[in-house]
């Protein structure tokens, strides 16, 4: 139903993305992107680059006069590192091409993506594999959020544990969606006393040289009952949620509801959502272990989704590796690198998520306008009141 891709290098002149689907008359300004690169960019732990890119979308197809007209819409993200890269990323051949890298380093696409596209220049793996891509994600999923906001859904994130620092406690859905409207604290952790200790461990890891990985959960809030599908495995809600969060850069594990990465599994008795009603228009449950999606379907309990982020593979003290050219001994290349990107990748995960819950959206009410949809989904959603 909505269909989206991105194109451009990290050190390119420009990220390119289009979606396709959105419905016409969605109300829709760059401000509405640019907020959330602007989310994406912060956090304690990341590296110069974020001071160098101040992201700016540019919409250039598919919105006339504020609104979506229903063609794809394109967008333009410019790197403003791309003047200091001109000549080792020209487009046009170059008398003077930069000497090609040669020494993969562990833990990127580098060793694998050469071997592939038989490059002999890892330069042409690096640029495109870059983590820079998300931005254009991030942008891609603003969209996806300003469209599911017409219907009440509502999405947000945050950061449960950096390196072995957990929060002590867990908070709801709507407090993760209340404090993302703020955004105030450095990691966009909720337990302020834990974050102080994960800012210490940024602080630790950098001084010598090495990255952490961490936890976080995202939520969806006014999830309507029935997005996805039992009836075919590339249809369940959670196996496309999970497909799109697992092809986010360094994100390793993905589950579901809050028990996931749990060390004592609970029994079944303990574990299921027993079923309530207030009437019997309002069913609701007292738990929500199933992290909001039963049987490939929302079930109408806030979405839990939590991803683990590995360790950053760029590390200060480099890690060994092979030169490809000559076989000798060497140390991977030290790139400008973050020591901790996990309340970013939080941000990038919201909007994977929110393409991911859009499609389902548009799939289940369908509809070529707002207008449209909006009828649709109203005669649909009638039926159960399940917001929190
Ligand atoms: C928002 C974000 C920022 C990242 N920044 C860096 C970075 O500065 N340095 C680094 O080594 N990896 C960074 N990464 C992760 C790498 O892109 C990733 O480790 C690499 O693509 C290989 O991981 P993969 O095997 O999951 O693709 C970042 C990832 C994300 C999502």
């Amino acid at each position: 139903m909505l269909s989206w891709l991105t194109a451009g290098e990290s050190h390119g002149e420009q990220l390119t993305g289009i979606v396709d689907g959105i419905p016409a008359h969605l109300p829709l300004d760059e401000e509405d992107i640019n907020y959330e690169l602007r989310r994406r960019q912060f956090g304690y732990g990341r590296g110069d680059r974020m001071s160098i890119e101040k992201d700016e979308i540019r919409i250039t197809g598919g919105v006339r006069y504020g609104l979506t007209t229903g063609a794809p819409i394109s967008l333009v993200l410019y790197n403003r590192d791309y003047e200091q890269w001109k000549d080792k990323v020209s487009i046009t051949p170059t008398e003077h091409p930069s000497a090609p890298l040669t020494a993969p380093r562990p833990g990127h696409s580098d060793f694998a993506g050469a071997v592939k596209y038989n490059q002999n220049d890892l330069r042409n793996v690096i640029e495109r594999a870059s983590a820079r891509e998300t931005a254009m994600r991030t942008a891609l999923g603003a969209i996806a959020k300003k469209l599911l906001s017409v219907f009440g859904i509502q999405i947000g994130s945050h950061v449960l544990q950096i390196g072995s620092i957990q929060t002590s406690h867990s908070f709801s859905p709507l407090e993760v969606i209340q404090a993302c409207k703020i955004d105030p604290t450095p990691l966009r952790c909720l337990d302020r006393e834990a974050e102080q200790k994960m800012m210490q461990a940024i602080d630790e890891a950098k001084s010598q040289g090495d990255t952490l990985g961490g936890i976080i959960e995202v939520v969806a809030i006014n999830v309507p009952i029935g997005l996805g599908s039992f009836v075919q495995w590339y249809r369940r809600l959670d196996g496309r949620i999970a497909q799109a969060i697992l092809s986010i850069h360094a994100i390793k594990a993905v589950g579901f509801g809050s028990q996931v990465f749990s060390s004592s599994p609970l029994m079944g008795s303990q574990f299921h959502d027993e079923i309530h009603g207030k009437d019997d228009r309002h069913i609701y449950r007292a738990t929500n272990s199933a992290g909001g999606i039963e049987g490939g379907m929302s079930n109408g309990e806030p979405i839990v989704v939590r991803l683990m982020m590995k360790p950053l593979a760029s590390l200060g003290q480099p890690l060994a590796t092979i030169d490809l050219e000559t076989g000798e001994k060497r140390q991977a290349l030290r790139e400008r690198s973050d020591v901790c990107a996990v309340p970013a990748a939080g941000v990038v995960a919201e909007a994977m998520v929110a393409l991911v819950l859009a499609d389902a959206l548009v799939e289940k009410v369908g509809g070529d306008s707002i207008e449209e949809m909006k009828a649709h989904f109203e005669s649909w959603r009638s039926k159960w009141d399940t917001s929190i």
